[in-house]
């Protein structure tokens, strides 16, 4: 499969989420499994934009605990409870968190200290739940903005069944 990796650091943000979105379903096709959905998608981030950290925290206890789930990147920590750190903090709003220095985010939680900038976006079921959330770090301050929300959260509704009629979530910290 090296041969379908792709490198998108070149182009404009829209159409590297595009590019993205293509060879997701590409590679996936014919097959729904969330965890395969998960890991490929977060190799294709993590490859395609060369960012620092791509993974997925799903909720093992709605309302209360989000678990690990396939990632790109350097050990994450394992449990992150709901209403803590970046990704608590997604899960809790169902929101899309855009945090441009993790430094300036009270109560960020540090996995890997390279960590400058971080954009994390909830994964809502069809029928409103939330399932997981997506986690992107990268080693740049304010690597992430709107178009990169928009991008992701587009790229998760793939798999999560709402790839239509769902409007944008976005909060900005
Ligand atoms: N920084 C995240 C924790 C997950 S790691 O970065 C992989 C947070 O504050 O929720």
């Amino acid at each position: 499969m090296g041969e379908t990796m792709i490198d998108v650091r070149h182009l404009p943000k829209e159409d590297a989420y595009a590019t993205v979105d293509q060879h997701l379903r590409l590679v996936l096709e014919g097959i729904s499994d969330p965890v395969a959905t998960m890991a490929t998608l977060s190799c294709l981030l993590f490859h395609g934009f060369g960012h620092l950290w791509v993974g997925f925290y799903r909720v093992v206890e709605p309302g209360r605990l989000l678990r690990v789930g396939p990632y790109q990147g350097t050990l994450g920590c394992l449990e992150i409870e709901v209403g803590r750190g970046v990704c608590g903090t997604a899960a809790a709003t169902k929101r899309t968190v855009i945090v441009p220095d993790v430094d300036l985010f009270p109560g960020h939680i540090a996995c890997d200290a390279r960590a400058r900038s971080e954009i994390v976006v909830p994964v809502v079921d069809a029928n409103g739940n939330l399932a997981a959330v997506l986690d992107v770090d990268s080693e740049h301050v304010a690597a992430f903005d709107h178009d990169d929300a928009l991008g992701l959260e587009r790229l998760v509704r793939i798999f999560a069944g709402t790839e239509r009629g769902v409007s944008s979530t976005i909060a900005h910290e």
